[in-house]
């Protein structure tokens, strides 16, 4: 029979990897409208369009995912006892780099709806790779706990 605490932990990882799903299909998507975005800035109009897409992107899935991906993880850390595993520090220091790549992103965007393309569209179609190798070395990490 479950305890009141293993049960919670299923609830709890659950919806810590409901809004990892969200979090990742945001991350991965607003590269990309970024990349649409600089190639449409000669287009006023379409400009526009995209800035209103990211604004949504950001309000809808990037900003409440994010949040709830750190509180549940954190959450599960503790509840699960795994603070003082290596696994976890490894983990986070991941998600530490993928919060702060999601933060650039915020900042690439608010350029680009200033008119401002900072790199080169092929740079910036390479910077799309990033999320999913983090996704790659993340789920090792957790689900492997090779230290
Ligand atoms: C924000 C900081 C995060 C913390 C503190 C955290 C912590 C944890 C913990 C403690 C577990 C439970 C491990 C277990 O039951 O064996 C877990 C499960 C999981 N996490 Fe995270 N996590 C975080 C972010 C992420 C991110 C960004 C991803 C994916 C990109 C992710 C993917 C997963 C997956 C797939 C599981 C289920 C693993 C399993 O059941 O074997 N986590 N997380």
């Amino acid at each position: 029979m479950l305890g009141v605490l293993e049960l919670s932990y299923l609830w709890l990882k659950a919806a810590h990897i409901i809004f990892v799903i969200f979090w990742m299909a945001g991350l991965f998507i607003f590269p990309r409208y970024l990349v649409h975005h600089q190639d449409a800035l000669g287009r006023p109009e379409e400009a526009a369009a995209w800035i209103e897409r990211e604004a949504k992107l950001r309000k809808i899935i990037l900003t409440p995912s994010i949040g709830a991906v750190w509180l549940f993880g954190l959450l599960l850390a503790t509840v699960g006892h795994f603070w003082g595993e290596t696994w976890l520090y490894a983990k986070l220091a991941i998600v530490f780099a993928l919060s702060g790549f999601q933060g650039w992103l915020v900042g690439y965007s608010k350029a680009l709806a200033k008119g401002e393309a900072r790199l080169s569209s092929r740079r910036l179609r390479i910077f799309n790779e990033l999320p999913a190798l983090a996704v790659v070395v993340i789920v090792y990490l957790v689900v492997v706990k090779p230290f």
